[in-house]
């Protein structure tokens, strides 16, 4: 048993002074303004502390295979650190090989996710349709605990998937009551924009961002909202990057279309001026899609969360070192695609939301854990802090300060985007499952502690 004992207590709704009782089962047992500490039971002291759900970052790609290489952040290393900056729990992507089966790609996961020391989920990747994708689709919604399937509209010739696929998709999981999620950028304009900028000589990481601007990702996003709401099916778009994507989304939410959206806190911090580093591997490390933007877009960004129109952030977590961005030296559409950040999405949006009053405190509750837990139906077991609910919490110290470096953080790649960056709001002590994970710099992450999470169909309309 853990006594989490004087802290103040946030939720997505309200702040209160509790104390929280985490049972031997990983569950909350109990919630009351002072509780006596049963005998035999480790107290974690949260005075001046705030206790918030454990985040959950909707969105990485743990050891993932890629453009000829396989991410750095293995489940265990990964999740780790995630831990140490306060997230306790993953929805990782299952990618099938090309024409495979869904079922034994979300299986062979599922093995390499057991090393994983937090609680992870997983969307599955629908990347061609056929009649044995029709069939693994309801497999894996009524006996394995998926909810949600992936979409690429980009990455030609590898995961992309064309309208048909995604009116196929789109239709069979809103017959099943699962959610379809969708990376939206128009892959044909991409593929066409970097043939053209490479016949140009344009060959470095600074033609990244030309041959995938904002109106290439707002199409996609225009796109496929029409496309769900022919199908009058939900849809939560990835990685939102741009002012053109933000508005297709809040359009659609004012004609009453239930199309959700998700925000990296890089996309949020960091602009396009990184592309125009003159050193080649500076400009490379932030390769990623959708690409950082101008800065206005982050203003659209901004007002997305605080209004409500965009719900959810995650990372996109996806890393790659030194030697695997080399990949692309002499050809930037070679450079494996993805940056790092799950250590640091909730300092970097307490930092930049919170202490800049773009956000109240709850309200960073329900874009770092609670919408998401909603939106893909973990709640009661996530995302809240109820009794019955998963122990997974996060003392927050709203005050102290950190500075990020590759030095220091968790994370097994050789860069972090943030480097040097001052934040203020430190995760000082994460408990996963009613267990001290992470105190104040001593990561005590276990190999192998973390659970699948299954995730229930949503209600069908
Ligand atoms: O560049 C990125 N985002 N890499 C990971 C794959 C994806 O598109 O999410
Ligand atoms: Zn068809
Ligand atoms: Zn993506
Ligand atoms: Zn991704």
């Amino acid at each position: 048993m853990l006594h989490v004992r004087g802290g103040t207590i946030v939720t997505a709704e309200r702040m209160f002074r509790a104390d929280i009782l985490c049972g031997d089962d990983g569950r909350i047992a109990a919630i009351a303004p002072e509780i006596d500490t049963p005998s035999g039971c480790e107290v974690v002291e949260a005075d001046g502390l705030l206790v918030m759900p454990g985040g959950i970052d909707p969105h990485t790609h743990m050891e993932m295979p890629f453009m000829g290489t396989v991410a750095s952040d293995d489940f265990h290393t990964g999740t780790a650190a995630g831990l140490a900056g306060g997230t306790t729990c993953i929805i990782d992507f299952v990618i099938p090989e090309a024409g495979g089966s869904l079922l034994e790609a979300w299986k062979a996961w599922r093995l390499k996710a057991e090393k994983a020391a937090a609680d992870y989920s997983f969307h599955v990747a629908v990347t061609h349709w056929d009649d044995q994708v029709h069939r693994d689709m309801a497999t894996l919604v009524n006996e394995c605990g998926v909810n949600s399937f992936k979409h690429f509209m980009a990455y030609k010739n590898a995961l992309m998937v064309d309208d048909d696929v995604l009116l196929h998709s789109i239709r069979r999981a809103g017959e099943l009551g699962a959610l379809c999620t969708v990376h939206a950028e128009n892959g044909d304009a991409v593929a066409y924009m970097q043939a053209k900028l490479l016949a140009e000589g344009r060959t470095g990481p600074d033609a990244h961002p030309l041959s995938r601007p904002p109106m290439v990702e707002g199409e996609a996003a225009q796109r496929v909202i029409a496309l769900a709401g022919l199908l009058d099916a939900p849809i939560y778009i990835v990685h939102v990057s741009t002012a053109e994507a933000t508005r297709a989304i809040a359009d659609a939410r004012m004609r009453g279309q239930r199309v959700y959206g998700e925000v990296l806190p890089q996309h949020l911090v960091l602009d396009d001026s990184v592309y125009s580093s003159p050193d080649w591997l500076t400009a490379a490390r932030h390769v990623m899609s959708p690409p950082f933007r101008p800065r206005h877009h982050q203003h659209a960004l901004w007002a997305g969360l605080t209004s409500g129109q965009l719900q959810t952030t995650a990372t996109d977590h996806c890393c790659f070192c030194a030697g695997q961005k080399e990949n692309g030296r002499t050809n930037f559409t070679h450079i494996p695609n993805g940056t790092p950040g799950i250590e640091d999405r909730m300092s970097i949006l307490w930092h930049h939301g919170v202490t800049t009053g773009r956000l109240s405190p709850q309200e960073f509750v329900a874009i770092t854990s609670t919408n998401t837990a909603r939106i893909f139906n973990m709640l009661p077991r996530k995302g809240c802090i109820a009794v019955g609910a998963d122990a997974d919490l996060v003392l927050w110290d709203g005050q102290g300060t950190r500075t990020i470096s590759a030095r220091t953080h968790h994370q097994n790649v050789d860069y972090n985007i943030y480097e040097g960056m001052t934040v203020t709001g430190v995760a000082r002590r994460t408990i996963s499952a009613g267990r001290v994970v992470w105190d104040d710099g001593d990561l005590r992450a276990i190999r192998g502690a973390g659970r699948y999470i299954e995730r229930p169909a949503l209600p069908r309309r």
